[in-house]
């Protein structure tokens, strides 16, 4: 199977992890696409939805899915996301597609979270594929030199600027020992609004496409 026929299948799996007439959490990128294009297929059977982005918001909507403010809403049922990086405690590195604050976010009010990907994405030590952090604009120079103190390297992803209007540094070479310390490490750096670890908040259950049908950790 291609890498994107893996990401079908796990987006198809996920839909048994959709609470009936409760809001869903929909996260950002290729894989969360796909869900959500799965979604629509069960769309009268859930109240709503909170969108990690404004390209998610855009797709679902345009698949007759309603999108509502989290703003409005108590509690998310279930919050569905794709992943860059997973080790096996479910400790991911996130925000390749550069949304990695609204996902936290939503993340955070969700009472579950179940992460979907192909196989690839599993890893024994978390730091291969370069951690995105968003970082105020002001404070950019500041915090990529903080980030080489602690031994990373960071590459400003020239060009993109977040939905909040920030920009991200990707920081290269880190061995990730200790995802829960340096997330909250990195969080302490004036001028960075947040990092795609998600360690403190784990997934609850990793769904993984693969030549051999969908693998489920937990
Ligand atoms: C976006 C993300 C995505 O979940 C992550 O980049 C995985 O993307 P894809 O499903 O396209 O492989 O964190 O900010």
């Amino acid at each position: 199977m291609t890498p994107d026929e893996k990401k079908q299948q796990v987006a198809k799996a996920a839909l048994e992890y959709v609470v009936e007439d409760t809001i869903i959490g929909i996260g950002t990128g290729s894989t969360a696409n796909y869900f959500v294009d799965a979604l629509a297929t069960i769309k009268h059977k859930i109240e709503g939805t909170v969108a990690s982005s404004n390209a998610t918001a855009e797709r679902l909507k345009s698949n007759g899915i309603p999108v509502l403010d989290i703003n409005g809403v108590d509690e998310i049922s279930v919050y569905i996301d794709g992943t860059d990086e997973s080790n096996r405690y479910l400790h991911l590195i996130k925000g390749g597609g550069g949304a990695l604050t609204r996902e936290k976010i939503v993340a955070a009010v969700s009472k579950r979270f179940v992460c979907i990907a192909d196989d690839s994405k599993l890893v024994d030590m978390l730091g291969k594929f370069p951690l995105p952090i968003e970082v105020i604009p002001m404070a950019q120079s500041y915090v990529a030199r903080e980030l080489v103190k602690l031994g990373g390297k960071p590459v400003w992803r020239e060009g993109f600027i977040t939905d909040n209007g920030n920009v991200i540094l990707d920081v290269h070479n880190l061995q990730i020992m200790e995802p829960v310390k340096l997330e909250t490490q990195l969080n302490e750096i004036t001028g960075v609004v947040t990092n795609g670890l998600f360690a403190a908040r784990p997934a609850d259950v990793l769904l993984l496409g693969s030549d051999k049908g969908v693998q489920i950790i937990k």
